[in-house]
């Protein structure tokens, strides 16, 4: 057994964490919106044609930001298809997944969805093959009052009220050569800069996301930020970041050390956005939008070959991936000062937490981590300093076995702890150094029987989280136990 003692101080506060973080993304790909979200022939299916079994388990995340309509189906849609009645929209050929959308499910379905959900909307504009002026359009469709061309289709459409969609992305991954529309960074900061010129003209409340460079083994990494950022000035409030990692060399003490890099990732971005404000000599700056992130590299079948609702990305998750999700949380949490909004993509069967099959559903192992994040969300991020044994990791330096993060709110300290040792069990000891922790208010733990065990259909309870009943306390600090490839969330009441 090895000993970790996380140290904490009341007053030593990263910033707010900001709840949006706890963000999702519904993308137009593969069976995500039809037979996941969406299925109106199911017997699940409720007056909307939304399927209840799968609404009722992401319910349990608690999600908030809620990204949509892509993704790199984003890039080729075309917002008029997906409004009016249903029978008049078209079925189109989409290529960036080359499926057959018909366009059933498009803005007035999303917004229902998100009322229904509590989500935040959070709508992606196409900067790869549509117009600044159909963006701008877009947005006038959805926040405008009655009496436009285009809030009157709303209205029409059996909606009078606007629908104060707040938060647009313009564009996605517009560095990715894959991009339908893809250009050069100068030529992207132009599209950017008018079409947030005229979304804002339309509606001044509204917060703009600009794309950062889509990955960090980009060529354009930096500096297309820089370019981007430098050009559109205020008018990108957020800058984008995406990332997707995976264990490509069945290496799991490497691949769970990727949090370190996730971290740099996130730190050279808040760079690049505080060298511009420099540059700038500008009063604010760009905030980061982590509106991509997640496992993906063992499903990569991303043809669609001019099905509908192929299976497209529909990744099986184990217990280390399940560690790895909640890397990323810890990392989101560790610098909520920067990280205003994240994005878990994507939420049912394309590289999500929930599959299903027919009327089944499947609740995959990086539900849990989400779900024990989500719950104990609300507060001040903690600076923690993590005190224990470390490892050298072949492709991201030197990580403590531990991986930690901490969020206070008011009486309430909720500790976050990752057991990265694959053997090992970690005595782990919390010792607020002004606070006494009193009582235990929840506890819950994550772990399976080794690092690549997962859920299926027929055995559905193999990785699940479990009230934990481990932690003790003495002399205001709280001890237990924590076995190894495990994650726990405990809720202290502290004074
Ligand atoms: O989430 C799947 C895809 O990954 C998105 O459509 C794209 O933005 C990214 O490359």
């Amino acid at each position: 057994m090895t000993t970790t003692t996380l140290h904490l101080h009341s007053r030593l506060q990263v910033g707010e964490v900001d709840p949006r973080i706890f963000g999702g993304f519904l993308e137009h790909i593969g069976r995500a919106v039809y037979e996941g979200i969406y299925q109106p022939d199911s017997r699940h299916a409720d007056n909307d044609g939304c399927r209840v079994d799968v609404l009722t388990a992401l319910r349990d995340l608690r999600m908030t930001a809620m990204r949509y309509p892509g993704g790199n189906f984003a890039s080729g849609y075309h917002w008029r298809d997906g409004a009016g009645p249903k029978p008049e929209r078209p079925s189109v050929r989409e290529l960036a997944w080359q499926s057959i959308e018909p366009n059933q499910f498009g803005t007035d379905e999303y917004i229902r969805l998100c009322r229904k959900m509590d989500w935040t909307p959070m709508l992606t504009v196409n900067l790869g093959t549509g117009t600044p002026e159909e963006a701008r359009n877009w947005v006038e469709y959805c926040n405008s009052p009655a009496g436009t061309r285009y809030s009157d289709l709303r209205v029409a459409g059996g909606s009078p009220d606007p629908y104060g969609v707040k938060l647009w992305c313009l564009g996605n991954e517009m560095d990715g050569e894959w991009q339908l529309g893809h250009v050069p960074a100068a030529e992207y900061a132009i599209r950017a800069q008018q079409a947030a010129k005229m979304m804002k003209d339309t509606d001044k409340s509204i917060e703009l996301v600009a794309c950062g460079s889509c990955g960090v083994s980009m060529g354009t990494y930096m500096e297309w930020d820089r370019q981007v950022l430098e050009y559109l000035g205020d008018a990108a409030d957020y800058v984008s970041l995406h990332r997707y990692v995976g264990n490509r060399d069945d290496d799991t003490p490497d691949y769970l050390a990727v949090t370190n890099s996730i971290d740099r990732q996130i730190e050279e971005m808040d760079a690049a956005c505080r060298f511009v404000q420099a540059r700038r000599k500008s009063k604010t700056r760009a905030y980061l939008c982590f509106d991509e992130w997640n496992v993906w590299y063992k499903s990569m079948q991303m043809d669609g070959a001019g099905q509908f609702a192929p299976h497209l990305l529909e990744e099986v998750y184990n217990l280390e991936d399940a560690l790895v999700v909640a890397g990323f949380l810890h990392s989101f949490v560790r610098h909520a000062d920067v990280v205003k909004i994240a994005n878990l993509a994507q939420i049912v069967n394309v590289i999500a937490p929930i599959l299903t099959r027919g009327d089944e559903m499947l609740v995959q192992s990086i539900f849990h981590p989400f779900a024990m994040f989500s719950a104990r969300r609300g507060g001040v991020s903690l600076s923690v300093s993590v005190d224990g044994p470390s490892y050298e990791s072949k492709s991201h330096g030197t990580v403590a076995y531990a991986d930690a993060s901490a969020i206070l709110d008011d009486q309430r300290l909720n500790v976050f702890v990752t057991n990265r040792d694959p053997v090992a069990t970690m005595e782990l000891i919390v010792k607020p150094a002004d606070l006494r922790v009193e009582a235990v208010e929840s506890a819950e733990v994550l772990t399976g029987p080794d690092a690549k065990a997962a859920n299926s259909y027929e055995k559905p309870d193999v990785i699940v989280a479990k009230a934990f009943d481990g932690a003790l306390i003495k002399d205001g600090a709280v001890s237990c136990e924590l076995p190894p490839l495990s994650l726990l969330a405990m809720t202290l009441t502290v004074a």
